[in-house]
């Protein structure tokens, strides 16, 4: 019964993280979002006031690097590990949408990046770990034996994200949405350092007409067919 390492890339809201904890679930494996490390680093400036909507001093967040302590800690009622920022329970925090209006831009710096990706990599080190984000099976997994990169229309994702932040009391209207969805995306796609693509021996799943089940079985068969 060998542990493997599972990683998930794709867009913004293709249901990634979702899909990643009920395989965990399933599998016994340790769950890590990576996106909410990028999304703490992101709330961690905004706090600082290192970025703001007029502007962003890549060098007061990057000489701030090692003040900032992230950690995933277990929920045992939730059933799910929550983001915790120098002490502090952000995983309310980090989910908003300004804090999705900021996230891609701190997630460009290189001296970001360097940081959470040696974390992530000490984090999947005796495997057994479904990890999801950006760069996993390109940068901080090469070896990961399954790679799933997942896709789905950006109107589809914008309508599942803006479903869940009504749902949440955020007030933001539709087209907000779509538009941030739309602009991490080409942030994501362009950057300099490990930008957003499909790792050349990833599976690719376009889930615009799939639904959670038959994704989570689909991926569930290509689990059996590595171990
Ligand atoms: O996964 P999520 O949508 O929460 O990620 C938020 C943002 O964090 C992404 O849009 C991306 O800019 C950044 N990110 C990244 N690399 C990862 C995970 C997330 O650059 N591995």
């Amino acid at each position: 019964n060998t542990k493997i390492t599972i990683a998930i890339d794709g867009f913004s809201s293709t249901g990634k993280s979702t899909l990643a904890k009920q395989l965990a679930q399933q599998l016994g494996y340790i769950y890590v979002d990576t996106g909410a490390m990028y999304r703490a680093v992101a709330y961690f400036a905004m706090q600082e006031n290192i970025i703001s909507s007029s502007g962003f001093d890549k060098t007061a967040l990057i000489a701030a690097l090692p003040s900032i302590q992230l950690l995933f800690q277990f929920n045992e009622v939730l059933g799910f590990a929550e983001m915790y920022l120098n002490n502090e329970n952000v995983e309310t925090q980090i989910r908003t949408i300004e804090v999705s209006s900021f996230v891609s831009k701190v997630a460009e710096v290189s001296e970001v990046r360097a940081k959470l990706v040696e974390q992530q990599q000490e984090m999947g080190k005796n495997k057994g770990i479904v990890m999801d984000g950006r760069d996993i099976g390109t940068v901080v997994f090469p070896d990961a034996e399954l790679k799933i990169f997942m896709t789905a229309s950006a109107a589809t994702r914008a309508q599942r994200r803006f479903a869940e932040l009504q749902q949440k009391g955020d007030k933001v209207s539709y087209e907000e949405v779509l538009k941030n969805v739309e602009e991490r995306d080409y942030i994501d796609t362009h950057r300099a350092d490990s930008p957003l693509i499909i790792a050349k021996d990833a599976i690719e799943i376009d889930n615009s007409d799939l639904g959670k089940e038959e994704q989570f079985k689909i991926v569930l068969d290509l689990v059996h067919e590595v171990i």
